[in-house]
């Protein structure tokens, strides 16, 4: 059977953080026909995942731990009954701290969610303030005991660096802290300033670290991190041996997803699709099946550049980086004569290594991987030229 990943949006928030983009609304008041329509979607979908396998579930937002127990309970039960769900499948619910109960996390954990993900950010209180984050460091330390009480033994923190007020030493001392909680897996964003967003209004006014402090803090992250158990496996994720988020890598690993509900997205079929970000057309839309091609927002079948693009990206954001004997099998294509003039520049100045099967970012790399891979697609005319020599497969 073919394996395929579950992801299920959860647009709820009891706060806007001011730094984030992803979809959500606060104070939604009509979360049980959102849940409604998300069971529809489901049992849409039930028929067209017959010959797929589901072995991972990502439960996310927004802030899926503010659906009431008894909604979120139906919906799981609702999901085993459509999908041929593994009996070891990974199943991850993100959970903002203060959100979520003693009793709350032991009914997730009964009803087969096995995997926590928890948004910490810093462990500094004025850090989580400058965040308009609306939970203490002591907050999120009660829901990690509580989610360990709870039986969770999968638990993943999210952290971040480059963070307004934050330095170097409050840094080293969120790493610390959170390395003495010993969690199974930790994400290390760099905040991003994105326009859409109250900081992006206010970029320039913002105390944020200066540029090289916040690689030295990342620099420094990966020492540590390896230094204390946890595997650097991609560029913003860290995990004990065994603990990788499976659902994430097939992200990483061009490895089919269906996302359900607004905002999500699916590689599906050999075919990319998100739904609208609209919690409330999207809603009516699901209810009224006439009205059902309005949730699109995207749909195409990728071109084979497309493909060969992503695979280049997705590959090298993993710290094992690409293989260039896979990629020609992948594509017929030869990596290193497609990127001649740009890799051993990249590899004298210390961005890249050549390992033993192919190129990996350095963690110097690493930091600036977004500009060096927006080169190197741009740069990749020569995709087009193999694709028009009938080269790709
Ligand atoms: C979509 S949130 C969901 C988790 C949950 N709502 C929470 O915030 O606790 C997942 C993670 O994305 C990260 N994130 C969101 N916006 C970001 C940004 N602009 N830059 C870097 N990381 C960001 C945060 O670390 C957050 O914990
Ligand atoms: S970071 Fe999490 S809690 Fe904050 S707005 Fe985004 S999804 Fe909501």
């Amino acid at each position: 059977m073919k394996r395929l990943g579950l992801y299920l949006h959860f647009p709820f928030c009891m706060n806007k953080c001011a730094y984030c983009d992803f979809y959500s609304v606060v104070n939604y008041d009509d979360v049980e026909r959102y849940m409604d329509a998300l069971m529809l979607q489901c049992e849409d979908y039930a028929t067209s995942c017959e010959p797929y396998a589901v072995d991972t579930i990502f439960l996310g937002g927004g802030t899926p731990t503010i659906v009431p127990e008894k909604q979120m309970q139906a919906l799981i039960d609702c999901i085993y009954e459509n999908f041929n769900v593994t009996i070891d499948a990974e199943v991850t619910i993100e959970a903002n701290p203060a959100t979520v109960t003693l009793g709350q996390l032991k009914k997730y954990r009964k009803s087969g969610i096995n995997r926590l993900s928890i948004g910490l950010q810093s462990v500094c209180d004025n850090e989580l303030k400058a965040l308009s984050r609306v939970h203490s460091y002591e907050d999120f330390e009660k829901t990690f005991k509580m989610a360990r009480k709870a039986g969770f033994d999968n638990i993943n923190l999210d952290l971040m660096y480059g963070i307004p007020e934050q330095t170097m030493d409050s840094f080293i001392k969120s790493l610390e802290t959170v390395v003495e909680l010993d969690p199974e897996h930790i994400s290390l964003y760099n905040l991003k300033i994105e326009d859409s967003t109250p900081f992006g209004a206010i970029r320039d006014s913002l105390p944020l670290p200066d540029e090289d402090i916040e690689f030295a803090m990342y620099e420094y992250a990966i020492d540590y991190l390896t230094r204390h158990g946890y595997e650097q496996y991609e560029t913003s994720n860290f995990a004990k041996k065994g603990y990788e988020c499976k659902h994430n890598m097939k992200y990483w690993t061009c490895q089919e997803y269906l996302g359900l509900g607004t905002a999500s997205h699916s590689y599906f079929r050999n075919t990319r699709f998100s739904f609208i970000k609209d919690i409330d057309s999207f809603v009516s839309a699901i209810e009224d099946p006439d009205n059902s091609d309005v949730i699109t927002d995207e749909n195409y079948t990728i071109s084979p550049r497309e493909r060969v693009g992503e695979y280049i990206m997705l590959s090298l954001r993993l710290k094992k980086g690409i293989n260039v004997t896979e990629f020609k099998r992948f594509c017929g294509m030869d990596f290193e004569k497609m990127f001649e003039d740009l890799l051993p520049p990249y590899v004298s100045n210390g961005f890249m290594d050549r390992t033993a099967t192919g190129y990996a970012f350095t963690a110097k790399g690493m930091y600036v991987s977004n500009y060096i891979l927006s080169s190197m697609l741009d740069f990749s005319s020569e995709i087009d030229k193999n694709i028009a020599n009938g080269k790709d497969k």
